[in-house]
């Protein structure tokens, strides 16, 4: 797609090649100083670790246009974080925190004409990555490495943006109890493909996994993080190792009880339990918030708030978010960063 035929109102969630993206490699154990370029194509080794054994991990943020014409980057430090956490689990170098935000800032601004504009509900997803690199054949880490950062103006992953979605639970597994569910790592992606391809054909968003232990807890969508709402408004969502902690879920714990004074709990969330909510809701940076209007589990349907309205609690939070990260309200010392 080009720039020229970009509708900012409708944008969805595809690929659109931008004008520039960092690249840095690592070699002789030291990251080399990174580069925009205009290339699109990685030239790697047949041999590299990333295509054999899921050596990869990779993080999502987004850039938000404000009001006043300024450019917010929601909580970068927080992605920094996890991706060296998921270097760590995986044996690759870490990229420090300020190098990671420095190259965030400069993809943002050579890529500036694509930051959806303030107001059109879109923003300028950020995909950094690192991926392990080089020849190689045994299974061990790779002799190189390469850190990377794309990024594609988006809107709304899943489509009608803050209207209630139907989810299914899965019978799959996306991670194992001792295994890669809180790293940011393509595996875990990998083992969600089929059983969302599954959920997407029955006509679901996609599909909810739970714990991989003893399959009675719910943990996460295959793309986001889940939370509910209790009938005494308290703000649930599932505390578990193997969910991937998610910076917008952080954040929802922060303003539910700061902002909308909610009770939270970080604790089990039981898939007999299910009445226990009044409304529920995925969040994650390409989710957003996603109302919740069922969840099937073994060919039942339970109906939250409403099928296609959202409850009042979820727009309560979306708005406090959003308005958070676009700036109209204010943030939390250290959550926004100027680019
Ligand atoms: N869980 C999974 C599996 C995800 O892919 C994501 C998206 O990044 C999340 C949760 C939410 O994380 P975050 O809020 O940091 O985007
Ligand atoms: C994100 O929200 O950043 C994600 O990574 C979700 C999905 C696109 C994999």
């Amino acid at each position: 797609m080009s720039y020229e035929s970009i509708n900012w109102d409708k944008l969805g969630f595809d690929y659109i090649k931008t004008d520039k993206r960092f690249l840095s490699h690592w070699r002789d154990g030291a990251w080399q100083k990174g580069t925009l370029t205009e290339d699109n194509v990685l030239h790697i080794s047949e041999g590299s670790t990333a295509l054999h054994y899921g050596q990869q991990c990779f993080e999502g943020l987004k850039a938000y246009r404000c009001k006043d014409g300024s450019i917010n980057l929601f909580r970068p430090d927080q992605n920094a974080m996890r991706m060296q956490r998921s270097c760590g689990r995986l044996l690759m170098p870490q990229v420090p925190t300020e190098d990671f935000i420095e190259a965030c800032k400069e993809v943002v601004r050579a890529n500036e004409r694509f930051i959806p504009p303030y107001g059109s509900g879109g923003a300028l997803y950020l995909r950094p990555f690192v991926i392990g690199v080089g020849d190689n054949i045994g299974v061990r880490t790779a002799p190189e490495f390469i850190f990377s950062i794309f990024c594609i103006p988006v809107g709304a992953y899943f489509k009608g943006g803050l209207k209630p979605h139907n989810f299914l639970i899965s019978g799959y597994d996306r991670a194992a109890p001792n295994g890669t569910g809180a790293a940011k790592v393509g595996g875990n992606y990998a083992a969600s493909l089929m059983p969302g391809s599954e959920a997407k054909k029955a006509n679901f968003a996609d599909c909810i996994y739970l714990d991989p232990q003893t399959h009675s807890k719910i943990e996460e969508v295959g793309s986001a993080n889940f939370f509910a709402i209790t009938h005494d408004n308290e703000f649930v969502t599932p505390k578990s190792p193997s969910v991937l902690p998610g910076i917008t879920r952080l954040s929802l714990i922060d303003l539910a009880q700061s902002r909308l004074g909610l009770k939270v709990i970080e604790g089990d969330v039981f898939i007999d339990n299910l009445k226990d909510f009044k409304e529920a809701g995925a969040c994650g940076t390409a989710a957003v918030i996603t109302p919740i209007g069922s969840i099937t589990y073994k060919d039942e349907p339970h109906v939250f708030y409403s099928e296609t309205d959202v409850g009042p609690i979820t727009q309560k939070l979306y708005n406090e978010l959003t308005g958070v990260q676009s700036g109209d309200i204010e943030a939390p010392a250290g959550w926004i960063v100027k680019v």
